[in-house]
């Protein structure tokens, strides 16, 4: 990294609110790998809050999401969540609302994580978890976010997983899992095992709306495998 890179990545923390970066060798994954590089660990602003990243967030207009959208969607739960679920971006439902998975697939959503912690005997409502989504703008006609309206957003994301810095993360589906990850390989390849964001350990699996498509049965069993893994490691 030359100076003016290192300058713009120091730039980037601070307006992040970032106070102290450092580098360290990772401490294991939860499933005991170690991680070979050393990573760089943040930590955020001891002040930042949720509702001051409302505050900023305000009428925002960043991004060509804005132009469509009724409602922006930041994000419910408990603040204080060990696990964090993070989604792609709001739908109609969604959009309307204000809330984010709280259609078709935020119910299915709803019925993995009260199904799945109730036969594991891990007693967990809906509400204890914390949910957002990578974009907080529905996207027209629900397509995919792009690169720039993902990393326009990111910054909030971020301080998001920063100020409630939970155990675990769960990156529902493709979108999620590049930008939590920044990798380019698809769910199939990436779900069931750990990977991490920043120090954080993310699980990445279908997302429910993939899993409401009749064709993808399948995967639901393997979606349940990846939450069963993740409920475990995070409230036994
Ligand atoms: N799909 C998402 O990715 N997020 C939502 O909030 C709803 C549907």
């Amino acid at each position: 990294m030359n100076g003016e890179q290192l300058r713009q990545y120091l730039e980037f923390y601070r307006d992040l609110g970032v106070k102290t970066l450092y580098r360290r060798v990772a401490p294991p994954l939860p499933d005991g790998r170690g991680v070979e590089t050393s990573e760089v660990e943040t930590r955020g602003s001891e002040s930042d809050t949720l509702l001051k990243i409302i505050e900023d967030i305000g009428d925002c207009r960043r991004c060509r999401l804005h132009e469509g959208r009724n409602k922006i969607v930041f994000g419910s739960g408990n603040e204080q969540s060990l696990l964090v679920f993070v989604g792609e971006g709001p739908g109609a439902d969604e959009d309307a609302q204000g809330l984010p998975f709280v259609g078709r697939a935020g119910q299915l959503l709803t019925q993995m994580i009260e199904g799945t912690s109730s036969r594991e005997g891990i007693p967990l409502k809906r509400d204890q978890v914390y949910i957002c989504n990578v974009v907080k703008c529905r996207p027209p006609e629900n397509r995919t976010p792009e690169q720039d309206e993902m990393e326009i957003c990111g910054q909030f994301l971020s301080r998001q997983l920063l100020t409630i810095r939970p155990k675990a993360i769960c990156a529902l589906g493709g979108t999620a899992a590049k930008a939590l990850l920044g990798v380019k390989e698809g769910v199939t390849k990436l779900r069931g095992n750990w990977h991490k964001w920043r120090d954080i350990p993310v699980m990445v699996t279908y997302h429910p709306s993939y899993l409401l498509r009749p064709y993808n049965q399948n995967a639901k069993k393997e979606a349940w495998d990846d939450l069963r893994k993740v409920l475990h490691y995070v409230y036994d």
